[in-house]
């Protein structure tokens, strides 16, 4: 029988209580599928720091390149400064792992409201291939005069040929393997940011020569942002820098019913990629068995995915699908009728 290594991180806030159904439901899936999944969780978060004054402890990150894959619950703790967790643990193992793509569907399933009422499942299910490595993330830049009335902060966007291909290449194969509209569409900004997407607007045609079953389109960030919620269905594969990424995958978020059901998978194609719901720690629901842990529970699918447990992921999917169609009468935390344990009782019933 196959056997997978995962490491789980449950994190912070609700992290911990929405990954513990996402662990229900893999094992659950594993049992049914013929396959063994071997646990190891970390306790890496808010707390930790709290008490320790340490975010990762040194060879952490040589330590979880052993694991096939990462499972995470939520990073961010309200007593914590905004920035110390988040680039501490979640970016740090993004880059030091090189899961230089950060993947986000976003798909209406059966029965979950959307608030763009006339669409349905059929309207809404495309992917946002984000580039997750570089651009204004890398912490490039700094401080002059800090303190100061003549203060000065600069923050660079760093693009490099090798980082824009990668991620490219890869949104050109996920288009490709999805076999559904077979268009790629570039989201930048050309018209301001007449460097850095002039790089990625010429490596994008250069790469696209060798997809010639691909269509490319290309549209500025703030106009998809308007058509994602007026015509979402024009669209199949998305690809943009790490900000542009960032902010159009909580509106993708929002398309596909919220928070609640919105999972991501960080990605590095030859190494240890990473899976997490893409919401927050959502705090003021820690430990009310009331957040909604769909959303850890596809992420959960999307390593399944990753590991080359097609049919596995397949059916966690399908079983998602009919909680939300049958069983559960929202997707917000509190609201869903059900409580979190519930819910993922329900997905595994479901499989
Ligand atoms: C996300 C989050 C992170 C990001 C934060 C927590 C650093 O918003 O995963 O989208 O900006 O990438
Ligand atoms: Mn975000």
């Amino acid at each position: 029988m196959k056997n997978y290594k995962i490491a789980l991180i449950p994190g912070d806030g609700t992290g911990p209580e929405m990954l513990q159904e996402g662990v229900k439901v893999l094992q659950a899936a594993a049992k049914k599928f013929n396959f063994n999944l071997e646990f190891q969780e970390f306790d890496y978060g808010g707390e930790r720091y709290l008490s320790s004054g340490e975010v990762l402890p040194a060879g952490a990150v040589e330590e979880l390149k052993q694991f096939q894959a990462i499972y995470l619950g939520a990073i961010g703790h309200p007593d914590v400064k905004p920035g110390i967790l988040e680039k501490g643990i979640l970016l740090k193992l993004r880059f030091e792992l090189d899961q230089y793509i950060n993947l986000r569907p976003v798909k209406l399933y059966p029965g979950v409201e959307t608030p763009l009422k006339d669409k349905g499942p059929e309207d809404i299910d495309f992917i946002v291939v984000r580039e997750n490595t570089e651009g204004l993330y890398t912490g490039s830049g700094g401080f002059l005069r800090k303190g100061t009335p003549h203060e000065i902060a600069l923050q660079e966007s760093i693009n490099t040929r090798f980082g824009v291909e990668r991620c490219l290449r890869y949104a050109f194969e996920c288009c490709r393997r999805r076999n559904k509209k077979k268009t790629l569409t570039l989201c930048g900004k050309t018209n301001v940011l007449t460097y850095a997407f002039d790089l990625w607007e010429r490596t994008f045609h250069k790469v696209g020569e060798e997809y010639p079953d691909i269509q490319r389109e290309y549209a500025h960030v703030d106009a998809i942002s308007m058509w994602m919620v007026k015509n979402p269905e024009q669209f199949d594969v998305i690809v943009t820098d790490n900000l542009f990424g960032d902010i159009i995958t909580d509106l993708g978020a929002m398309l596909q019913g919220g928070m609640g059901i919105a999972a991501g998978g960080n990605i590095n194609p030859g190494g240890t990629s990473m899976f997490e719901p893409i919401g927050g720690s959502a705090p003021k629901y820690t430990g009310k068995n009331m957040i909604n842990p769909l959303a850890a529970i596809c992420a959960g699918g999307m390593m399944l995915e990753n590991l080359g447990e097609n049919e596995a992921a397949a059916a966690v999917e399908k079983a998602v699908m009919a909680v939300c169609a049958k069983h559960i009468k929202s997707l917000s935390a509190g609201r869903m009728g059900a409580g979190t344990s519930e819910v993922g009782d329900l997905v595994v019933s479901n499989l």
